[in-house]
């Protein structure tokens, strides 16, 4: 059990949660801390008074063995033994559900998260989305939700009327049968740059076509979407990504016309220059387009039918939508609209807005085709794995498995690792480094915990009432303080909380396993010594599991 929540509990201050209490790095003046300075503003007294004050009434038992307050911090010295032994005979039992709980009760939530476009190529710029959703929908089923992953394609629109021309006007079914999305998407390149307005008014005939059910634009129109689909299946199985549904755009075609009628009887629907918009001037945004003047819907019509169709069907108590800020403002509109028709439940979505991905060779653009594909960073990433671990070690065996597992999470943690609404430039050395704050790093943690519990090979059992030294201590802490770090990444929305975990335990241990001996060590040393080194193992690799990454063996 972490103590961080046991000294919560004991305190009964309101407002304060174990992510309030500190962990200071150094032991001296107490082994977790609560700085009264936030209280401050609460209590309308000195942080030194109510540190004072508070210190006055805790009592101190077995758990808590000293409290003293210093200069508005409240400290606390733990029994250190005490926690020690609690926390490694926890994680031996519980082994990888140990930062599992049950606290969602089997409560739903959605996560749309990846929501590809069919035919558009899969770049770089989807990594966030759809790395951060699939740590969260992991995060939410390891806390006992129920998760619902949606991969809400994008698949209508224009564009596929011009994918069909362009197809029609110059495309071999072979060519695209093997050559895949990147067919797909030579032809659309080629259509933004040669067409001219006799082919941009085939491409709304056809458009007009597959709206209406015409066999042969719908037939074609599936086969790009299963091509597409085929193609990002690859990527989601090397990233560990899985979704309940794929229901998309088009699924909503039939579902809008409702959700006009009802906004239109409620009142909100007003005419504006021939379209049909919800006037949301009082809330100081711009109008919420719903009907375009020749009456065709929009993205924000689509998505407004989606959340009334998820909240029929999974009763969610959370949907969360997974997607680039750049579309702040679409998702604080529609969320208003549903205020607006009297959903209650509107409060209950969350749009989980994440940074910008560039490579560091500068920017990207789909349109003209210069696009740096998700598949080619994921590719050299691997390729890359792979020297760097043949330089460090090149005596490994399955050295190209192992490159494969460090690569991809690669790819994931440079992802993951800072917080998500941070632009970030993606620099293949950074991430792959196995000195910085790296995946490599915490793997390569992972393999010399391993190597030093194989060379042990002794059975390892705890002795009881060990009194951990200084290094060993800090070890214990942080392993303590992994259930609740992932409840912080679920309430904040936050899989880099996990990120940054697993390289400060990761760190830590180093630091013990430099400090102190552990084959050579005796007695109830080493047996509390390997017992330390295979919970760390273990709680690294949940860690990172809740990432979607993987840990070989050996390094
Ligand atoms: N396909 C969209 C895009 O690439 C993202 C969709 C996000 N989900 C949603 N319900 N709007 O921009």
């Amino acid at each position: 059990m972490d103590y961080r929540e046991y000294i919560v509990k004991k305190l009964n201050v309101e407002g304060v949660t174990p992510a309030d209490i500190a962990m200071p790095p150094n032991s001296e003046m107490g082994d977790y801390a609560l700085p009264c300075f936030k209280l401050a503003k609460v209590f309308r007294k000195s942080p030194v008074q109510i540190a004072e004050e508070l210190k006055n009434t805790f009592t101190v038992d077995e758990v808590i063995s000293e409290v003293s307050a210093v200069n508005g911090y409240l400290n606390f010295k733990v029994n250190k033994a005490g926690l020690a032994h609690e926390v490694l005979t926890k994680i031996e039992s519980e082994g990888s559900g140990y930062g599992s709980s049950n606290v969602g009760n089997g409560k739903t939530v959605c996560i749309d998260y990846s929501s590809v476009n069919i035919a558009k190529p899969f770049h770089i710029g989807h990594l966030s989305t759809t790395v951060l959703g699939g740590s969260l929908y992991k995060i939410y089923k390891f806390l006992g939700y129920n998760a619902v992953g949606i991969n809400h394609l994008g698949d209508y629109g224009t564009q596929f009327g011009k994918l069909i021309c362009a197809y029609k006007k110059w495309g071999k079914k072979e060519e695209v049968e093997k050559g895949g999305i990147h067919a797909i998407n030579n032809l659309y390149v080629r259509f933004n740059e040669e067409a001219d307005a006799q082919m941009e008014n085939e491409a709304r005939e056809y458009f007009r076509l597959i709206e209406s059910g015409d066999k042969e634009a719908n037939d074609l129109f599936e086969w790009f979407k299963k091509l597409t689909l085929d193609y990002v299946q690859t990527i989601y199985e090397k990233l560990n990504i899985t979704f309940d549904s794929y229901a998309g755009e088009r699924f909503y075609t039939d579902k809008m016309q409702p959700v006009v009628d009802e906004l239109r009887a409620k009142n909100l629907l007003k005419e504006s220059e021939g379209a049909s918009i919800v006037d949301l001037e009082p809330y100081g945004m711009p109008p919420c387009l719903i009907l375009r003047s020749d009456g065709a819907s929009l993205y924000a019509t689509r998505d407004l039918a989606a959340a009334i169709y998820r909240k029929d069907t999974y009763d969610f108590y959370k949907c969360l939508y997974v997607v680039a800020y750049q579309q702040n403002l679409h998702f604080k509109q529609f969320f208003k609209v549903l205020e607006l028709m009297g959903k209650e439940w509107a409060k209950d979505l969350v749009h989980v807005a994440y940074g910008m991905v560039s490579l560091e060779d500068g920017a990207m653009s789909t349109r003209k085709g210069k696009v740096v594909w998700l598949e080619d960073v994921i590719s050299k990433c691997i390729e890359k794995a792979y020297a760097v671990i043949n330089e460090k070690n090149s005596e490994l065996e399955n050295k190209e498995e192992i490159a494969q597992i460090v690569g991809l999470g690669a790819v994931i943690f440079g992802a993951l690792y800072n917080n998500k609404i941070k632009d970030i430039v993606f620099s293949y050395d950074k991430v792959l480094s196995f000195e910085g704050e790296t995946s490599v790093y915490v793997q390569y943690t992972c393999a010399r915990a391993n190597s030093v519990l194989s060379k042990s090979g002794a059975k390892i059992s705890l002795p009881a009432g060990y009194e951990p030294n200084a290094q060993e201590f800090e070890v214990v802490k942080a392993l303590a303080a992994f259930p609740q770090t992932v409840l912080d990444a679920a309430e904040k929305y936050e899989p880099s909380l996990i990120a940054r975990y697993a390289v400060d335990l990761a760190q830590k241990y180093n630091k013990f396993y430099i400090d102190c001996k552990i084959l050579a060590a005796e007695g109830d040393a080493k047996d509390f010594r390997l017992a330390l080194t295979k919970a760390t193992l273990q709680t690294l690799k949940n860690a990172l599991s809740l990432l979607g990454i993987g840990v070989p063996e050996k390094m």
